[in-house]
């Protein structure tokens, strides 16, 4: 039995706005499966190596549940329009290079290895609408350790003619061919994605959805971002009174889907999510960058809906979920203020567990390090940050969201594998 002992100082969170802390700890996993959080190595394990990091964090690592990787290029940059003349005139013909798989090769190398790097080990990623770059973009992410969904994006209608498009049939037909050659793959698996309500006919929606349920697929889209979008569905769906109404209606609606934003999902559409246990993906950096709004995450949460956190480059700036979680917490202030102040801001283990532990149970893991959980961690190095004064781990970690040190990532394991050394 292959047996990882990781010794430093433990932290992680087992509920919302909970940390766990073991100080001098030992995180054990065996067949790349936690066992347990010990203060003292047990007998049964004396003897076998332990990596010692001596006074450096140990915690869990991220999970990023909304991406777009062929949107990777363009990080930092065109943030000066609104969500549908952005998608238009920056992220379409962006996307529109990975026609080529050359390219789509050179660039999911960076980007799979830039993830783990950061500490990014379980992702719902959306590709581009093309089939050998979405594979390609899948290779990548399983050599380089990441695990999770990843997306051949759907959209038959309003994209950009002659630059990116696809017809009904072919959005079909390709599909079906991209399910088929990522059978062997083993850490990251397929998801359908219709890319949101506007890019996809009503006979597209109804084959995904069918598609869907005849092969327990999980699904991932975008709800309630803008404003002008959420017009322009009702214009598209008179039948349907709310946004998620257009996904539901094609049976596209269940625990296996993610919906990214949610911004101004109302306490109806928020408690559809609810009832049939749909996570909600808070993308704050993407959000503020398009002008999007401000999510009410406190809500979602009090409501108790599930809530992860995600990245959303390239909308979003940051691919490292620390500071997507710093970015949380200050959305969190925004929308308090917005409230009156009548809603409570985020907290830093609140936040924290929704990078961490929220993401990961959509993978159907437990929260926290909990045993049988497979091994997902990174060891943070602190050591050459000011020391004020002596800190408490919680307050490491604090600093660690807002404020790194260059190299502070020094290991990640993913799946129970070591994915990432800087020595
Ligand atoms: N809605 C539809 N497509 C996109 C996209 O690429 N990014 C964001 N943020 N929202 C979308
Ligand atoms: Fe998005």
């Amino acid at each position: 039995m292959a047996v990882a002992i990781l010794k430093g100082t433990i932290v992680s969170a087992p509920a919302l706005g909970k940390l766990d802390v073991a100080e001098n700890g030992y995180l054990i996993a065996e067949d790349g499966r936690i066992t347990g959080v010990f203060p003292v190595l047990p007998e049964q394990y004396a003897g076998a190596p332990v990596e010692d990091f001596g006074d450096a964090l140990i915690l869990q690592s991220f999970a990023d549940l909304h991406l777009h990787a062929p949107q990777y290029p363009m990080l930092g940059m065109g943030m000066d329009l609104p969500l549908l003349d952005w998608l238009n005139a920056y992220a379409f013909p962006t996307e529109a290079r990975f026609a080529d798989p050359d390219y789509a090769r050179e660039i999911y190398q960076g980007l799979a290895r830039e993830l783990v790097e950061n500490g990014t080990t379980r992702v719902c990623m959306f590709s581009s609408l093309h089939r050998q770059a979405t594979l390609i973009l899948m290779e990548e992410l399983e050599k380089a350790g990441v695990t999770g969904y990843v997306g051949k994006v759907n959209m038959d209608r309003n994209a950009l003619p002659g630059v990116l498009e696809e017809t009904t049939e072919d959005s079909m037909g390709e599909t079906l061919r991209w399910l088929e050659e990522c059978q062997d793959l083993r850490h990251i698996k397929p998801m359908l994605t219709p890319r949101f309500t506007p890019s996809c006919t009503d006979g597209l929606m109804a084959f995904l959805g069918r598609l869907a349920a005849e092969r327990g697929l999980p699904v991932q889209s975008h709800l309630s971002e803008n404003r002008a979008e959420m017009d322009w569905v009702r214009e598209l769906h008179p039948d349907c009174r709310q946004y998620w109404e257009t996904y539901a209606k094609y049976g596209m609606w269940n625990d296996r889907t993610v919906m990214a934003h949610c911004v101004w999902s109302d306490q109806r559409e928020r408690q559809a999510m609810r009832d049939a246990g749909v996570t909600m993906v808070h993308c704050p950096d993407s959000n503020q960058n398009l002008c999007s709004g401000v999510a009410p995450v406190r809500a979602m949460l009090n409501e108790g809906g599930k809530v992860a956190l995600g990245s959303d480059i390239a909308g979003g700036d940051h691919l490292c979920m620390f500071d997507v979680t710093a970015a949380a917490l200050r959305a969190s202030k925004a929308r308090r203020v917005l409230d009156n102040w009548e809603t409570d801001f985020l907290t830093v283990p609140e936040a924290w567990f929704l990078a961490t532990s929220s993401g990961a149970a959509f993978f159907g893991e437990q929260p926290g390090f909990a045993p049988g959980n497979p091994l997902h961690a990174i060891v943070l190095d602190d050591s050459r940050l000011p020391q004020p004064h002596p800190l408490t781990p919680a307050e490491r970690l604090e600093r660690c969201v807002y404020l790194r040190q260059k190299d502070a990532v020094r290991a990640v394991w993913s799946a129970g594998r070591k994915v990432f050394s800087a020595e």
